[in-house]
């Protein structure tokens, strides 16, 4: 296998965008990162998209992405596997170049979800989850992490009050990320008197609806050293993925993300890195409780740990280990097909030392994971300077 690194990104704000339609942000996002690599073409095109079907009644999208690329002829490919499809992309268009099969590769995760109304978009992104047993039934997202919001108190005397500290640390963050969606001061107070969704999360525990797209060109490492001289060299150093069973009822511990543990174990072994390596880490806030159990699942505090992790402020951008300094899903906004993207943009541009306001000191190894659904699939990558 070739080592394979990133060469260019770029994406597109996140929020609500209604004067750019969904191939719009594709052409956007995927411009600005071959300008920043300064390509004008590549050997193939990968598109992450959950559901570009439902909400804008338009499937076959890596042609499309090709089409209006100004590419057609390009081999492209459409990979889909819920909130993890652009990093199920990222990890596609790797294989193809780690392989020797291609050279550069465009990679661009997008969702554009305010084409269709609020409960259309409730409604398709519960088709993520277990169709039979949980959405047929009315069960909602906010509705399965609630869920396991409670088991986790109830378990580990996880407190309300750190699920808000993980609200206030990602709103806060956000202030610093142009692109993010919300640019809100967010105190403590103001996230537990915030609107309830599904007790005990409330709206401001919930990452939100969001338009948006997000690209990277990636390229052998021996290439790279040759013709990509512009930007400090980021390369992929591990990268795991794993599922986790689709239904909450059948996981033997709802406070245990499977999937992540396993996909975070994939990537230690293949990157020969432990979890006190990583500098930072962007993960899958997509409610409160989601970053909570990340951070233990991906071995960064015991199990049950999370909560106080964050209450001691080793998640702020000058803890221990910073988590989501973009904002997170929560306040960068969650357009879901490209968030995996997104997150792997964040880490390349920390390590570059071009995250302008929100820069990192000193950091050269970072991790981005992905989380499909409730926790039926996970993609965690591990990206180092050179
Ligand atoms: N955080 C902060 N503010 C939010 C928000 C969120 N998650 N969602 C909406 N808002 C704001 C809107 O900007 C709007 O503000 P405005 O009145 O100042 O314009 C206001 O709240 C009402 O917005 P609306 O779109 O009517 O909200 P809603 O009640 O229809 O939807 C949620 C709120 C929480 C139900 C929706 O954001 C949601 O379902 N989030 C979860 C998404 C999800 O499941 N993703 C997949 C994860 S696995």
């Amino acid at each position: 296998m070739r080592e394979v690194a990133i060469v260019g990104v770029g994406m597109t704000p996140f929020g609500e965008l209604w004067d750019l339609s969904l191939r719009d942000l594709i052409v956007a996002s995927s411009l600005k990162a071959m300008d920043d690599a300064k390509v004008d073409t590549v050997d193939s095109i990968y598109v992450g998209a959950m559901s570009s079907g439902l909400f804008n009644n338009q499937e076959h999208l890596a042609s499309v992405a090709a089409d209006y690329l100004g590419m057609v002829g390009v081999p492209a490919t459409r990979c889909e596997s819920a909130c993890i499809s652009g990093a199920v992309a990222l990890k596609a268009a790797y294989l193809d170049v780690a392989s020797g099969y291609s050279d550069i590769v465009l990679v661009t995760g997008v969702e554009k979800m305010t084409d269709v109304s609020g409960d259309k978009a409730v409604a398709g992104l519960s088709t993520a989850s277990d169709d039979e047993f949980e959405s047929y039934q009315g069960m909602t997202f906010p509705g399965l992490y609630a869920m396991i919001a409670r088991a986790h108190m109830e378990k580990y005397g996880t407190t309300r009050r750190q699920l808000s500290l993980v609200s206030v640390k990602n709103h806060n963050n956000a202030l610093k990320n142009p692109y993010a969606q919300f640019k809100l001061k967010m105190t403590p107070e103001a996230v537990e008197s915030s609107v309830m969704v599904a007790d005990p999360l409330h709206i401001m525990d919930c990452s939100p609806i969001s338009d948006g797209a997000a690209s990277v060109i990636i390229a052998p490492l021996d290439i790279v050293k040759e013709r990509f001289k512009d930007h400090r060299i980021v390369k992929v150093l591990g990268l795991g993925h794993a599922t986790g069973s689709i239904a909450l009822h059948t996981r033997p511990d709802i406070t245990n993300l499977d999937a992540v543990e396993k996909a975070g174990e994939r990537a230690y072994k293949y990157a020969e890195v432990a979890p006190s390596d990583i500098q930072f880490a962007e993960v899958h806030d997509c409610f409160t409780i989601a970053e909570i159990c990340e951070l233990e699942a991906l071995g960064f505090c015991a199990k049950g740990e999370g909560g106080k992790m964050t209450e001691r402020g080793d998640t702020m951008p000058d803890g221990k280990l910073p988590v989501n300094v973009s904002g997170g899903l929560k306040a960068k906004g969650h357009p879901v097909g490209a968030t995996g993207v997104a997150q792997i943009i964040e880490v390349t541009e920390q390590i570059r030392g071009d995250a302008g306001d929100r820069q990192l000191k000193d950091v050269n190894i970072g991790m981005a994971q992905n989380l499909g659904g409730s926790g039926g699939s996970s993609i965690v990558t591990i990206l180092k300077g050179e």
